[in-house]
């Protein structure tokens, strides 16, 4: 399963102002609880020289950085605009980066965080795999993602899905098939022990699998071996 990164790029060049905003209102405010879990996750491994790959406009490494004012955080995007919203909030760090193929060496940073940035990315095993060479021995991996939920959930949450998130997301950012896409990536993109399989198959000796509210996202946690 590939991605289109000229599609992709493209798509979130042209929601990158409304970006934060739509979210917001698309999950009603919870996307804000489910980074700062991330970060609390972050924070509990103790890491130092953290890379926040998929930034986007910011959100989560400004949350990494207020709950470890001590630690390095670099976070980097592929998608310019993107990026711009996270310098118009101030974050230090930033870099115009591909995830398929990292400008960094080999063991650079002890933790890494993507959020809702790796189902986007050309190849998930070519992007793991890419994750897996810049972090330590020991370095862990912290993915948030959308997920399909199992069970009573499934039904309504495909109905907002296909026709209540694509419809409210066009009209607060004029680009319905971005969220079209959104949609369709969501169903696409592996998860539970799927997820976790494609980690250990791309360098991760550990992974787990931990469902928000249901399952309608889910938090991953990986160490590389
Ligand atoms: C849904 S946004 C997530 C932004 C942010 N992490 C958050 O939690 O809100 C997905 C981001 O992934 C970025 N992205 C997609 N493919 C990428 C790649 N190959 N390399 C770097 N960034 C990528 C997009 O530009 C976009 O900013």
């Amino acid at each position: 399963m590939s991605q289109d990164p000229v599609f992709v790029r493209q798509a979130f060049s042209s929601i990158a102002k409304r970006y934060v905003l739509t979210n917001h209102v698309l999950s009603m405010g919870v996307d804000i609880l489910w980074r700062r879990k991330v970060a609390n996750i972050v924070r509990d491994f103790g890491a130092q020289h953290i890379l926040d790959l998929a930034c986007g406009s910011g959100d989560l490494a400004a949350e990494i950085i207020k709950k470890m004012p001590h630690a390095e955080v670099v976070a980097a995007d592929f998608c310019a605009p993107m990026l711009q919203q996270a310098r118009n909030r101030g974050l230090p760090m930033l870099l115009v980066a591909d995830g398929m193929k990292l400008p960094f060496a080999e063991r650079a940073f002890d933790a890494l965080t993507v959020g809702y940035g790796l189902r986007n990315m050309e190849t998930w095993h070519g992007a793991l795999s890419e994750m897996s060479r810049v972090l330590t021995d020991q370095g862990h991996l912290v993915i948030l993602d959308f997920s399909i939920p199992e069970g009573w959930m499934k039904a309504p949450y495909r109905f907002y899905l296909h026709r209540i998130l694509p419809t409210v997301g066009g009209w607060l950012t004029g680009n319905k098939q971005a969220y079209d896409y959104l949609s369709e990536s969501i169903e696409r993109f592996p998860s539970g022990e799927m997820m976790c399989d494609l980690m250990k198959e791309n360098g991760f000796v550990e992974a787990r699998c931990y469902p928000l509210w249901g399952g309608i996202s889910s938090i991953y946690v990986g160490k590389k071996g």
